[in-house]
């Protein structure tokens, strides 16, 4: 008989990709959507395999709909990827994030504790409980030092699973996940707001400049569909335990967005200048790089009409906003999958470099068919 498994957060990017996998391992496959969600319209991630799906209608904030959502799937294995997962709303809404992101964890818990508990159930912690790093790379033993309210959260998170793993003897196993992105990411992230705006530049579709906050930032980014196998494989353990999934680079949003450019069928080398909320991002003439007088031709064709100082452009085609500025941010974060790789024999299989090209390629298709 076939496996079932139960996802909270079906339709965001992460379940997306999960479902998918899971249904090519056989599983009958559950997921539960918010009501507000259920339009067509908000089911896009998961559009093609909707009926390879069972819907079930739950809210994280309302514990008689999780409770009716297990017992209505019946699961061998539980995923809670659901949250308020946006790090900058968390400080205008932080009630509302520790509710969902930390309390809806628990209130899962008593779901699965109260219909079966023997059901693997797994939690979606982040590296976002780092916050001021302790130290680097970070390890499952790190120090946890929130730096926003989604990090809180997910600290709270974090540590009922343990609680509930302990107490009641329940299989709950924790991916404490870096940074993963795709072309099904929320265009409020960072990578997927550079790709999209990146690639509408690229089109002639807007002159106007991609605006950022903290360039400074350091993250490891890989892709999502890597991530979630390793999801996976921690509820085929024997034992449940808390995994850091990473790719154990560290890059910039500064070197994200360079990359992004590298990536256009022309690339287009950027050049900085200025500091703080006075940065700005040119398109650099690239004569340094070896360009030719076609390629800056092109470029010029492309990017508008522009003028030039000291061999840049000064319209910038980059600003920084401080409004994008977060009251804390988390500065820097890499991760050590070394447990990962030597119990679950995982290890992530798209570089940086391939990550930012698929995004890339996929923005410019979908602007390109709309
Ligand atoms: P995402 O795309 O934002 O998806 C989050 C999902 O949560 C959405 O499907 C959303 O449903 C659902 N949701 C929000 N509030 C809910 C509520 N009150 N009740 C039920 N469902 C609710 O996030 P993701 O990138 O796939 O991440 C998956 C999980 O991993 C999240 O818990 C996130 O915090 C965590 N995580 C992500 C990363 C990353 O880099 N992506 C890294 C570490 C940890 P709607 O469709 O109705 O909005
Ligand atoms: N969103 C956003 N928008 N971030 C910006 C911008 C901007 O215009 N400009 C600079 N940044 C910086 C942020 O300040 C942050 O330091 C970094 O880019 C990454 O921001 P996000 O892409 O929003 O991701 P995040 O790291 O805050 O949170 C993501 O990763 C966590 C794991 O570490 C989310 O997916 C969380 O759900 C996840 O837990």
């Amino acid at each position: 008989m076939s496996k079932k498994a139960l996802i909270f957060g079906i339709n965001g990017q992460d379940g997306s990709y999960l479902a998918e996998l899971l249904i090519e391992k056989g599983y009958e496959v559950h997921g539960a959507v918010r009501r507000a969600s259920q339009e067509p319209k908000n089911l896009e991630n998961i559009a093609h395999i909707l009926p390879q799906i069972k819907l079930h209608s739950a809210d994280l904030l309302d514990q008689s709909s999780l409770n009716a959502a297990v017992s209505g799937a019946n699961p061998d294995e539980v995923y809670n990827l659901a949250a308020q997962s946006h790090v900058a709303v968390s400080f205008k809404q932080p009630e509302a994030t520790a509710n969902i992101t930390g309390l809806g964890l628990l209130r899962i818990l008593e779901a699965v504790r109260s219909y079966n508990c023997k059901t693997k159930v797994y939690q979606a912690s982040s590296s976002e409980m780092f916050g001021d790093v302790a130290e680097e790379p970070q390890t499952e033993q790190t120090e946890l030092r929130a730096r926003s309210p989604y990090g809180a959260a997910k600290i709270f998170a974090h540590h009922i699973a343990k609680v509930y793993r302990e107490s009641y003897g329940m299989f709950v196993s924790c991916g404490i996940l870096f940074n993963h992105e795709s072309s099904r990411r929320g265009l409020n992230f960072v990578t997927r707001k550079i790709t999209d705006h990146v690639a509408r530049q690229a089109l002639g579709l807007t002159k106007a400049p991609l605006e950022l906050g903290n360039l400074d930032a350091r993250r490891d980014w890989g892709h999502a569909s890597d991530y979630v196998l390793a999801m996976w494989l921690m509820l085929q353990q024997d034992k449940p335990d808390d995994y850091v999934i990473a790719s154990g680079e560290t890059h910039t949003v500064r070197e994200f967005v360079e990359a992004t450019y590298s990536a256009l069928e022309i690339p287009v080398p950027i050049e900085w200048h200025g500091r703080g909320t006075n940065e700005v991002g040119l398109v650099g003439m690239g004569l340094g790089n070896g360009a030719t007088l076609e390629h800056l031709n092109k470029l010029l064709e492309t990017f508008g009409s522009p003028k030039f100082y000291q061999g840049c452009r000064v319209d910038p085609v980059v600003v920084v906003d401080e409004k994008f500025y977060r009251p804390a941010d988390v500065n820097t974060l890499t991760g050590d999958y070394s447990k990962a790789k030597r119990v679950l024999g995982w290890e992530p299989k798209i570089s940086f470099k391939g990550l930012v090209e698929m995004m890339v390629e996929s923005d410019l298709n979908l602007l390109k068919a709309k």
